[in-house]
């Protein structure tokens, strides 16, 4: 931001971090202990035997009060809708003639916000929620693919969610493996407490504005570099520091100059993310890549760099690494190109926010705060 003002001294702005905004059945992230439980399930339970289409519902259930497991036949039955939903979302925006429109956007989230904007109306949450989840796969693999050619792409109903939307980015069918970690990735950033964009869609549900609205806001909020747009960043900084040796004089350089690690720190987490613990494991079952087990060699010597000078620098603050670091990691890995990791974490999100807006529906009332003039 450029823009000069007369006034230099800067106002007090509170940064909630502190303000318990509401009650939520949805996720509990433990910032003292580095646990988070989404939906009822802890993120190691979760990461050993579920699915991104199980945990989004058991989400939407939540949402509701229904906090029971889910049969496995309703699983069954929610990753049938869910694949149904990429194909409908792909006849829609076909229909619509949005696929050029998203084509033309140079930012994906932008491409994203777009897409998301044509969701029908006027159908129950549910459907719509579901659409949301289609779309947003959609979308970002039909950005990422300009010179595609569409037909060749449609999405596959019978697939799984990772599975599908890593076929249509890459336009090939993907390992076993690479599948099995976006799984967990798309499940382990599924939700997480009251963060920015989470926020954002739950002020624009208490405004009884419809769900695509709320999903294009958060979508606006999660593109900031502080949020969701840190992890292609993150790679940038890998690839600037390129060894090991490195990493200790590129961190003090960009400390010096006051600038911010990417992919470290946390406002709520005291101690190590536990997502990153979750994404490593889901890397180690990509076997022996030279490329991604090179890329984790680094990312750990930079993680240690980093963490032991911003303790030097803020020994009152536990600044560690945070989910975006080993994002980088593990979508890279997985084959998406670094412009999709933002894209892709609104991609496991989106079942998050759907069932925020349906829980601040059914149980908040108009979120406004207030402020203290100074003028
Ligand atoms: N690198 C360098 N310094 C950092 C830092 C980082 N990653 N994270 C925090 N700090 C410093 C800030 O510069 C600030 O220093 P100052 O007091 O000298 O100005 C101090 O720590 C407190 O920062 P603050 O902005 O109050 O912390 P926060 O709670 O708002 O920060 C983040 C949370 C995530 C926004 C912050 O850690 C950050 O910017 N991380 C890098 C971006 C990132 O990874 N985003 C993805 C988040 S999941």
């Amino acid at each position: 931001m450029n823009e000069s003002t007369e006034e230099t001294t800067r106002l007090t702005v509170s940064k909630l971090e502190d303000e318990i905004v509401a009650e939520t059945r949805l996720s509990k992230v433990d910032g003292e202990a580095g646990r988070l439980v989404i939906a009822g399930k802890s993120l190691d339970e979760l990461a050993e035997d579920s699915t991104y289409a199980e945990t989004a519902l058991r989400l939407a259930r939540a949402a509701r009060g229904i906090l029971a497991d889910p049969e496995a036949s309703d699983v069954d039955d929610f990753r049938r809708r869910l694949g149904r939903a990429r194909s409908d979302a792909f006849e829609h925006l076909e229909d619509q003639g949005t696929f050029s429109v998203l084509r033309r956007q140079t930012d994906p989230m932008d491409a994203l916000k777009v897409a998301i904007s044509t969701l029908p109306g006027g159908q129950e949450h549910e459907a719509t929620a579901t659409m949301a989840m289609g779309m947003a796969a959609v979308a970002s693999a039909a950005w990422c693919r300009p010179d595609a050619e569409l037909d060749a792409l449609r999405p596959d109903s019978q697939a799984g969610h990772a599975a599908d939307y890593l076929r249509l980015v890459r336009g090939e069918e993907p390992e076993p493996a690479e599948v099995d970690a976006l799984e967990t990735y798309l499940m382990s950033v599924s939700d997480h407490g009251m963060n920015a964009s989470t926020f954002t869609a739950r002020v624009i549900a208490s405004t009884e504005s419809d769900l695509g609205s709320a999903l294009v806001g958060a979508i606006g909020a999660l593109k900031g570099p502080l949020h969701g747009g840190a992890p292609g960043p993150v790679l940038d900084m890998l690839d600037a520091i390129g060894s090991a040796d490195n990493a200790r004089d590129w961190i003090a350089e960009r400390l010096q100059q006051g600038e911010r690690i990417m992919g470290m720190g946390h406002r709520v987490y005291q101690v190590r993310d536990p997502r990153p613990t979750a994404f490593e494991a889901a890397l180690s079952l990509l076997g022996e890549q030279p490329r991604t087990q090179g890329r984790l060699t680094l990312a750990r010597a930079v993680e240690r760099e980093a963490e032991e000078q911003l303790a030097d620098a803020y020994p009152d603050r536990s600044l560690q690494a945070n989910v975006e670091f080993y994002t980088a990691v593990l979508l890279e890995a997985v084959g998406l190109p670094r412009e999709l990791f933002t894209p892709t974490f609104a991609v496991g999100r989106c079942a998050g926010w759907s069932a925020h807006y349906l829980e601040q529906r059914l149980n908040g009332r108009l979120i406004r705060p207030r402020a203290t003039y100074v003028g």
